[in-house]
């Protein structure tokens, strides 16, 4: 089937979504454009803030991909301290972020557990319960994520990575650690909780095709997710993933992807919230705009205290890293009116899928 008739279909099927994945030329057009009206008619043209804090590189996993596994020694590990948050806290409510994001290597202790529950009450304190806050802070504990919400947190990303288990044995090492089911298991566990719950996968993996990538969409609409942040994967010398580099898509090809993934999944869930994931900046100065343009609405600006900004290296060529967070935001007011976005400062800019989702569970009992 040709994609005018694809876009034109209520309910799309993995078929659809590989054929979408695919399209080139014109039809790329056709879906980008298609994605920009549904973003527009049914969530609006602003593009909400997450402050971007990147407090600790020290990771207690050993991912394939990541710059920060645990056995990478050539990392520089380094770990902010609560006053250096509480510093970017204030930066973000002062300037109107509306919200800030913590995220960390995967740690899992009653000290790192406690460390974040008084933080959040710290964030919540100085910014007069204002500044919404997601966590980013892997799989934890039922118990550990409900004090983190009773804390203040309301949403929580945590990335599948890949939907497909196999696959995911390829990127991660086959141990209690590193199991796709647990990880699951957390994404279900926030959902219950009441937590807005983020998912995301990365694209261009070596061994992964359209295929997988058109079921890690479907995955995200079974699952009912609230906020999305998927980018291209980008190769880091020092991962084991490495390797496979040759087999990889061209990074410009990747980028690309990464961006029908995006204008694919706005067609597919209407009102979620989707982040413009920085990875896309790494490959394209413009790339975070270009997604904003296809039908994502958020933007994480990283204000990771200067200097640690370099070493949270999750893969190479991170942008932004020499920006003191004064700068990024006066460049990024601008880069978003260049794609017809408008900033919604002060704002949460919850997800919209949220409130509905909720909303009807109340009503039905
Ligand atoms: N390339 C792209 N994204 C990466 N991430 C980790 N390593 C890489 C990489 N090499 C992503 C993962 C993780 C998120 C915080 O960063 O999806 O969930
Ligand atoms: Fe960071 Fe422009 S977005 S300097």
């Amino acid at each position: 089937m040709g994609v005018i008739k694809i876009l034109e279909k209520e309910i799309l099927d993995r078929e659809d979504l590989v054929n979408l994945l695919s399209a080139e030329a014109a039809d790329r057009q056709l879906l980008f454009k298609k994605a920009e009206e549904v973003k527009l008619r049914e969530i609006g043209n602003k593009v909400h803030f997450r402050g971007l804090v990147e407090f600790s590189n020290i990771c207690g996993k050993d991912c394939y991909y990541c710059g920060i596994r645990r056995s990478n020694r050539e990392a520089h590990r380094y770990n902010v301290t609560d006053e250096q948050i509480l510093d970017a806290a204030r930066f973000a409510h002062e300037n109107d972020y509306g919200s800030l994001v913590m995220q960390a290597g995967e740690l899992e202790s009653s000290a790192f557990t406690n460390r974040i529950e008084n933080l959040l009450r710290e964030i919540k304190k100085l910014s007069d319960g204002k500044l919404g806050i997601t966590l980013s802070l892997g799989e934890q504990s039922r118990e550990v994520y409900e004090r983190w919400y009773e804390a203040g947190a309301h949403r929580y990303l945590l990335r599948i990575e890949t939907s497909n288990p196999e696959l995911y044995k390829k990127y991660h090492p086959n141990d209690a650690l590193h199991d796709f089911e647990k990880r699951l298991g957390c994404l279900y566990t926030l959902k219950s909780i009441g937590y807005q719950t983020g998912t995301g996968v990365m694209i261009g993996l070596p061994f992964q095709d359209r295929g997988h990538l058109a079921e890690d969409l479907l995955f995200m609409k079974d699952f009912d997710v609230d906020m999305v942040g998927m980018g291209p994967f980008i190769e880091h010398q020092h991962t084991p993933l490495f390797q496979y580099r040759h087999q990889l898509l061209p990074i410009q090809e990747r980028f690309d992807l990464a961006l029908k993934m995006i204008a694919t999944l706005r067609i597919l869930m209407k009102d979620i919230n989707i982040a413009a994931a920085t990875a896309l900046q790494a490959i394209d100065p413009m790339g975070r705009e270009k997604a904003i343009k296809v039908g994502a609405n958020i933007i994480m600006p990283n204000i990771t205290p200067g200097k640690y900004r370099n070493d949270y290296a999750l893969y190479e060529n991170k942008p932004c890293v020499d920006e003191e967070p004064e700068e990024c935001k006066n460049c990024l007011d601008v880069r978003i009116q260049l794609v017809d976005g408008k900033i919604g400062y002060g704002e949460w800019g919850d997800s919209k899928h949220f409130a509905r989702r909720t909303e009807q569970r109340i009503d039905h009992g």
